[in-house]
């Protein structure tokens, strides 16, 4: 019991941890044990969160991959075999918003550009579930030993204003996550959902906050409807993921979405 945790003879690939939730999950990771390959596009942030892993003890390096790029993402799968060995655990966090996409107050959704749902759905549901899904859990299938954690959003099950597109391609992740696990229950691989409700990053400090650090009227409005009257911080996603990861501690787990986000979606006032 006491080694529940512990993942040292897993193999974990983060996409997007080169971003501040990825990143976090990513350390989270190689606390607990796991050979860590962050992937994305921006070496220095991938990197600099290498040197912190490795700072605490843990093994991580990083790789340059498009989550889009399906060749891409193919070479850094063999890269990978070859440093570590068969990736046994991949966090699925390339994502975000559009600015685009998004509805300015009082906007026609008629005139919502195509381009910008396309651009939103193709980050989030193809590179940040379909394709990196595709490409690393064949040879989870063939191990028979896997855990594919998508990172979808509260938005995917609450539709938020304004952020439509980004909210429908989240619902999709979440639909695809609940496919996907059953389409692999008997196969060893267990595919689950963390839904982030919100936590300021570089993505969405600016719709949260003032420059003086007071709530915009969005932020406020969506701390006034959260039961615990305050954002989340990013270390509050390390549970759930090496939980998730696990597979003694959750070896039963499959096809679940985990919304963590101070009780937003548990209330409709
Ligand atoms: N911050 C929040 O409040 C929040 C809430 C709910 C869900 N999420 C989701 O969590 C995930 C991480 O978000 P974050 O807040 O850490 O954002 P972030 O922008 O800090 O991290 C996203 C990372 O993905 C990378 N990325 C984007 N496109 C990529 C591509 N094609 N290939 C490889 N890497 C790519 C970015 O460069 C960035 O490093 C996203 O899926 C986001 O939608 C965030």
């Amino acid at each position: 019991m006491k080694d529940l945790f512990r993942l040292d003879d897993e193999v974990a690939v983060v996409i997007g941890g080169t971003g501040e939730l990825g990143g976090l999950m990513a350390e989270a990771l190689g606390a607990y044990g796991a050979r860590v390959a962050i992937l994305g596009r921006n070496p220095g942030r991938g990197e600099a969160r290498v040197r912190q892993i490795e700072q605490a003890g843990g093994v991580a390096k990083f790789y340059a991959a498009d989550a889009l790029d399906a060749d891409s993402l193919t070479a850094v799968r063999e890269t990978i075999q070859a440093d570590f060995g068969t990736p046994s655990v991949l966090v699925n966090a390339a994502g975000g918003n559009r600015p685009e996409a998004t509805l300015p107050p009082g906007a026609d959704f008629c005139n919502l550009p195509l381009d910008a749902w396309r651009d939103v759905f193709d980050l989030n549901l193809v590179g940040g579930s379909l394709l990196p899904s595709q490409i690393f859990g064949r040879a989870m299938v063939a191990a028979k030993h896997g855990s594919i954690i998508n990172i979808a959003s509260m938005s995917g099950m609450i539709p938020l204003s304004r952020v439509v597109a980004y909210s429908a391609a989240k619902a999709a992740v979440i639909n695809l996550t609940l496919f996907l696990a059953r389409e692999w229950a008997t196969q060893g691989v267990r595919v689950n959902a963390i839904s982030p409700g919100f936590f300021p990053a570089d993505q969405n400090r600016k719709l949260l906050f003032n420059d003086d650090g007071s709530y915009t009227a969005r932020g406020g409005q969506i701390i006034a409807h959260t039961p615990m009257s305050r954002f989340g911080e990013a270390t509050e996603l390390a549970g759930v993921v090496v939980w998730l990861a696990s597979q003694k501690a959750s070896s039963f787990v499959t096809g679940q979405n985990i919304a963590i986000d101070g009780g937003f979606s548990s209330t409709t006032i």
